[in-house]
């Protein structure tokens, strides 16, 4: 979870909204530690602050990027495309589209069937609400992204976690199982949300033979028919990941028909679309009966919660996959930032290593983890020295998705000598 800085109940003697809406107030650790990150930047230049919070791809200027290849496609779209509302399920190419690009070479057997949402955090909220009961536990890693949480509370579900690594750290596939069992004894019923590969906030990704592991253990657990379980995959991130890091959605394939699986799809940081809201919720179960009804529960949540998704969005995905050259263009251009980003995270990596700072096992993806016991003190320390990172409830999260190459060098003895001094 995301600590707040000005965290605390807000005493109100006088409530209008409801008692389940009556929440704790605290500032989003986020968009504290970056607004104190700007307003570092507007004191002493872009150049002598290092702003390790924002989770979005920035050039070395501290500039959004967009790619020029899908923005040049969304501005030829017709006003009509813009405008007019998409299908509630969304287009039928777009969700076809969307299967196609999510399991690449790796498509799962089974019945597969799609809902558009807009962006994963959509295909999370779905799930959540379709799949479990009110007041149940939602099991994740304890190193998590914290709008699980929101959801889950804002359903009127609870997060509850394993430790994600070992002493070693090593996947806790041990930890993993006890609470997969812990759970399905008492609820009967149980979402997984596993956030692999370039896991936020960590960078760790379960390997194929991880996965394995995972699957056959699940499938253990759904010997009993009584047990009902939900594999949620959020793969966020995987455009920034090796084709390769699909290779474990063939596992999908012909689980029993009380194991669904879920895959989130996601055009926010694969086409820079974070804010044209677009994605899908992805099932794939053995049974068709189970499939049918996923995509009438989703539609019906899409229906009933925000109607239909963003049209031009969709319209580009159809476009840029219908034109080979045009996908080529997109490709080439991500693969430029992904190359980036790999070139930071190593710089980042190996600048740790030589300072003996611990950081997670970062694989791939936006974020780098570094434990602490005291993650806003040092967050604090380390804001002195004009570095800001998002303190969390286990350490601190570093984006170097939005922090240049020789930042990433400096940071970790930064981060390092803080420690010390605290
Ligand atoms: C772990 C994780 N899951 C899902 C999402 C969903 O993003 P969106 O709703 O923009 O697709 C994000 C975005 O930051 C994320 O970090």
């Amino acid at each position: 979870m995301f600590l707040g800085y000005t965290g605390g109940l807000k005493l109100e003697s006088f409530n209008m909204v409801a008692n389940h809406a009556i929440r704790q107030v605290a500032e989003d650790a986020i968009f504290g530690a970056n607004t104190q990150a700007q307003k570092a930047i507007s004191e002493y230049g872009f150049n002598n602050v290092i702003n390790g919070t924002i989770g979005v791809f920035l050039d070395d200027e501290g500039i959004l990027v967009t790619f020029d290849s899908v923005f040049n496609a969304l501005r030829e779209l017709k006003d009509e495309s813009f405008a007019a509302y998409a299908p509630l399920n969304g287009i039928n190419e777009y969700l076809d589209t969307a299967i196609k690009t999510t399991f690449g070479d790796y498509k799962p057997d089974g019945f597969i069937e799609a809902v558009a949402t807009p962006g994963g955090t959509g295909a999370i909220r779905h799930a959540v609400w379709n799949y479990s009961s009110w007041g149940e536990e939602i099991l994740t890693s304890d190193w998590y992204w914290d709008p699980y949480n929101t959801i889950a509370t804002e359903h009127g579900r609870k997060i509850s976690t394993y430790k994600l690594f070992d002493e070693k750290m090593n996947f806790n596939f041990e930890d993993f199982e006890s609470k997969v069992e812990l759970l399905l004894d008492k609820q009967k019923r149980l979402i997984i949300i596993i956030n692999s590969p370039a896991h936020n906030p960590t960078g760790f990704s379960l390997s194929y033979d991880e996965w394995l592991g995972i699957i056959e253990m699940l499938k253990r657990k759904a010997s009993s028919n009584q047990n009902k379980i939900v594999l949620f995959i959020d793969i966020a991130y995987i455009d920034f990941c090796e084709d390769e890091s699909r290779r474990f959605l063939s596992l999908l394939s012909n689980l029993p028909k009380n194991i669904l699986s879920i895959v989130s799809y996601s055009m926010s940081k694969g086409y820079t679309f974070y804010g044209l809201r677009s994605g899908a919720i992805i099932g794939v179960s053995s049974n068709k009966d189970v499939a049918i009804e996923f995509k009438n529960a989703c539609s019906h949540s899409n229906r009933g919660v925000w109607s239909n998704g963003t049209r031009c969005a969709m319209e580009v995905l159809t476009k840029i996959y219908r034109d080979e050259s045009l996908l080529e263009k997109v490709e080439k251009e991500r693969n430029h930032y992904k190359e980036m980003l790999k070139i930071r995270a190593n710089s980042f990596m190996k600048a740790s290593e030589e300072v003996g700072l611990e950081i997670c096992p970062y694989k791939d993806g936006f974020f780098i983890s570094i434990p602490s016991n005291d993650p806003i003190g040092l967050a604090k320390e380390l804001s002195k020295e004009k570095v800001f990172l998002v303190p969390l409830e286990m350490g601190l999260r570093f984006a170097v998705c939005s922090v240049s190459q020789e930042k990433c060098k400096i940071t970790p003895r930064l981060i390092k000598e803080a420690m010390k001094r605290i």
